[in-house]
């Protein structure tokens, strides 16, 4: 067998990606199979490309495609990213439809299924991955292609109430019945999408709740969580707080506690109610920490050429100014705001040395920078996680974690009060109980429990 992953972002083979997200956890995925990743370059140019470029670096061929300029403002800014990716994370008030935005995204699906189609050979497993790629199954199947294909969506699948929003969304519906699987972050995902196939175009949903039918088609689906690689994560934040970045960061800190946070730069990740949070925060506890801890929030910028990520950096820079402005002092500025993208080894370092991680994202559908920031930690002095009750990966690690509600400042406020004064013998507990959650479902784990059922599936 040879398995063959295709996601609309595939990174460069010698790339440092941040921490988290779905290229980190593909490329750990694919590393332990080896086979072809398949997807966009990143790059721009003025025709699409119907030899792909191909990069073998060890076992992964990174097999890849440019976007014209039209394919880059319809397709990906335009379709994935300005009405599935608010649509899904119900940030309805950041979405905005328009008809050559989906004429755009069926179009560069039949010009991936097209490059795909004429390089697969007879044993080939094909696993397709998130919101930009739905509609790419059925285009395969068009070509001919009758091996098992599976689709993992990593982010959330909204309740069919938000779903309804979308307009001429039953052809999106009715694309997922050409796979033989369907992979959810949570059980919620999957809960929504049965109810969203068959309220909106009739499909049944059998008795487990596992199998839709429609047509003479039929789906399996279920939930998948992903994970990460633990050992690994936790060897290279180990690593990392031995190294310079590391050593510079513990002299900057001079012995205060760090409380930090590591986002792309996105709406969906709650940054300016987590700002407002701190601010809160320190309202109520200011003069008692005075000095004694700082908030780092490290921000990855993302999909600059979509407006609602322009206007996020404005506020996030306004709020930071603003907030330091009123409590800062000659000793001390208590929130830094670093807009750059940090190579990963350097954040988990980062993340083994401070004491509690901010993770509170508005809508979310894993949130791997949660799972990392636990792994990272030591058991010698382990971080508190503060996690949104709204990110899929509260539903496995809500016991190991301060849960918080993002929408709420003054729940957020206290959940970082109440883990910056943690006991050691509490902090240590609820870290034990999360690596044992995240060792129970490493990154390999996850691709093996999918393939699995993809298999049985052919
Ligand atoms: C999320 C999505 C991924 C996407 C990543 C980075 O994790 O689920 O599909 O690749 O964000 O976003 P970008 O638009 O830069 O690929």
């Amino acid at each position: 067998m040879r398995l063959v992953v295709i996601s609309n972002r595939v990174p460069a083979p010698t790339a440092a990606t941040g921490a988290g997200g779905l290229a980190v956890a593909l490329r750990e995925a694919l590393s332990r199979t080896g086979g072809i990743w398949f997807g966009w370059s990143g790059d721009r140019s003025a025709e699409r490309a119907l030899e792909p470029s191909v990069v073998q670096a060890s076992n992964i061929a990174f097999t890849t495609v440019p976007l014209t300029d039209d394919d880059f403002e319809r397709y990906y800014c335009g379709y994935s990213n300005r009405v599935l990716w608010p649509l899904f994370h119900e940030q309805l008030h950041a979405m905005e439809y328009r008809d050559t935005y989906r004429e755009s995204y069926e179009d560069v699906n039949t010009y991936f299924a097209d490059v795909v189609a004429a390089r697969l050979e007879p044993d080939d497993f094909i696993w397709i991955h998130d919101y930009h790629l739905i509609p790419l199954a059925e285009e395969l199947r068009k070509r001919g292609v009758t091996a098992p294909i599976g689709f993992f969506l990593h982010i959330p699948f909204p309740p069919f109430d938000v779903f309804r929003a979308l307009p001429k969304r039953r052809s999106l519906l009715r694309s997922f019945f050409s796979y033989d699987l369907v992979g959810f972050q949570t059980a919620m995902d999957a809960r929504h999408f049965a109810d969203a196939v068959t309220r909106e175009i009739g499909a049944s949903v059998g008795e487990d709740g596992t199998v839709a039918e429609m047509e003479g088609q039929r789906v399996r689906f279920s939930d998948f969580p992903i994970g990460i690689d633990v050992a690994a994560t936790s060897h290279t934040a180990l690593a990392s707080r031995s190294t310079d970045t590391g050593q510079r960061l513990t002299r900057a800190l001079r012995g205060r506690k760090l409380v930090i946070g590591a986002d792309r730069l996105d709406y969906t990740k709650g940054l300016v109610d987590r700002f407002l949070a701190f601010e809160r925060f320190l309202e109520k506890y200011g003069s008692a920490v005075d000095d004694q801890m700082i908030y780092v929030q490290i921000t990855a910028p993302s999909r600059e050429n979509v407006e609602e990520y322009q206007e996020i950096t404005r506020q996030l820079e306004a709020e930071a100014g603003r907030i330091n402005g009123c409590y800062n002092s000659i000793y001390w500025t208590p929130l830094r705001l670093i807009e750059q993208q940090v190579p990963r080894n350097t954040l988990l370092g980062y993340f083994s040395l401070s004491h509690v991680g901010l993770v509170t994202p508005l809508r979310d559908g894993m949130n791997l920078v949660a799972k990392e920031y636990l792994a990272a930690q030591t058991p010698e002095d382990p971080g508190v996680l503060v996690l949104s009750s709204l990110a899929g990966a509260a539903e496995e690690l809500g016991d190991s974690a301060v849960l918080v509600n993002p929408y709420s400042a003054d729940e957020v406020a206290e959940g970082i009060y109440r883990a910056l004064s943690m006991p050691f013998e509490e902090r240590r507990s609820r870290w034990e109980r999360g690596i044992e959650v995240l060792e129970s479902n490493t990154a390999e784990i996850w691709r093996e429990r999918f393939l699995d059922v993809l298999q049985s599936c052919a």
